[in-house]
């Protein structure tokens, strides 16, 4: 197997089955001395360079299947794919699962409900984006993913206007927003999940606590947004936007979710959800669990940048009989960085509840027993 964007689980769940695998990464962020072949270089953003990487680095074995397991990943997996003899899958749904333009371009044509949204290059002035698009306008890369160069512009003297058809302009939606996560194999919809976003990049509930029509109707675009693309097999993770007029799509990834959702589909399904996934990309049976056995919530520690003075709680929380898994980074003396992506923290904690009213309460007491405290600016 060839893994293209490495996550640590999943290769530790390719060791635990003796599966041989090989790894391009972009960094050396963990030892993987056990992989057959390690290439540490960027993925590239043109399609000819990915190739020749491919070919020069991995052409001469064999490869069966080719996983892809960050963002940056699922087009240069694609393209393996091909190259490497493995386990097909279509190169143009991976294309329009990347670049959030194509993506809602594609989209938008099965009657997806969206908000507005156009192509920066494509503007002719600040005036006219403001005019289509309202304030503030939100700026993104097409190809992003954590939120990075994310920007929400509030005037027009602001908004300079690129050629350099890398970004996305879209109008603000403000809603709560939740995701859902699917398995998928034979074209079918194996098992699925649905996580609220209760504080954005903070803390997800898996699964989300969401009246039965909101559940609905996040399972009825999920189906119908997996249909359009055509995603026969794999993981994907969507987002959307629940607004007082109903749901709008956020955007879809084909790759496992980030912010420890799948640490918190294992606590809340009982299953392990990177063999699920290793299942379903080796084309095999996988026994899933559809009922949640208990209801997870993760919180993702990250206080803001600054000189940590002081951490209290630390043992009452490993203490707690809810908790199921907990890591700090930091401590007294250390200095936390400015948070540029989604995938940056310092820590998290994962608690397990009998009901969405226990796990409510319980974040409230967590939130009460943990702190991390940084140092006052100009003290
Ligand atoms: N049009 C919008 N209106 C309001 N908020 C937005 C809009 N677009 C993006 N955001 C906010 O920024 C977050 C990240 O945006 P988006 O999902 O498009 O980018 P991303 O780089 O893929 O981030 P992530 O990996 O965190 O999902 C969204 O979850 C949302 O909170
Ligand atoms: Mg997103």
């Amino acid at each position: 197997m060839l893994v293209i964007g490495p996550r640590r689980a999943l290769i530790d769940h390719l060791r635990t089955r003796g599966i041989a695998f090989s790894v391009w990464r972009e960094h050396a962020s963990f030892a993987i001395a056990d992989a057959q072949q390690v290439l540490t270089a960027p993925l590239w953003n043109t399609t000819e360079k990915l190739k020749r990487t491919i070919t020069e680095a991995f052409g001469d074995t064999h490869y069966s299947h080719v996983i892809a397991g960050t963002e940056g990943a699922v087009y240069p997996a694609a393209l393996a794919r091909r190259l490497l003899g493995a386990r097909l899958s279509t190169a143009t749904t991976a294309l329009r699962c990347r670049d959030k333009l194509a993506m809602k371009e594609y989209l938008a044509e099965f009657d997806i409900p969206m908000t507005a949204f156009m192509a920066e290059s494509s503007a002719r002035s600040a005036t006219e984006v403001f005019a289509r698009l309202g304030t503030p306008v939100v700026r993104k890369r097409r190809k992003s993913s954590g939120g990075r160069d994310l920007s929400f512009v509030h005037r027009e003297q602001d908004l300079v206007l690129q050629k350099d058809g890398r970004n996305i302009l879209e109008r603000f939606v403000s809603a709560p927003e939740a995701s859902i996560e699917s398995y998928l194999s034979g074209g079918e919809i194996r098992f699925v999940n649905t996580t609220r976003y209760v504080e954005k990049r903070h803390v997800n509930f898996v699964p989300a606590d969401f009246d039965e029509g909101t559940l609905t109707a996040m399972l009825e675009l999920n189906r119908r947004v997996l249909k359009a693309l055509k995603i026969n097999w794999g993981i994907t993770h969507l987002e959307v936007y629940l607004t007082e007029a109903g749901l709008l799509f956020g955007e879809i990834a084909l790759r496992p979710p980030g912010g420890y959702i799948m640490n918190a589909m294992r606590h809340a399904y009982g299953f392990d959800p990177w063999a699920a996934f290793v299942a379903m990309e080796l084309n095999e049976p996988f026994a899933f669990t559809q009922a949640p056995s208990g209801y997870a919530c993760v919180e993702v520690l990250h206080p803001g940048c600054g000189l940590v003075t002081a951490v209290r709680g630390e043992q009452r929380v490993r203490a707690h009989p809810a908790m199921r898994e907990f890591h700090l980074k930091v401590g007294p003396g250390d200095v936390i960085g400015e948070r540029q992506g989604a995938g940056q923290d310092v820590g998290y904690l994962l608690h397990v509840s009998s009901s969405p009213q226990a796990r409510l309460a319980l974040l409230d007491e967590f939130r009460h027993s943990l702190s991390i405290t940084l140092q006052e600016d100009g003290v």
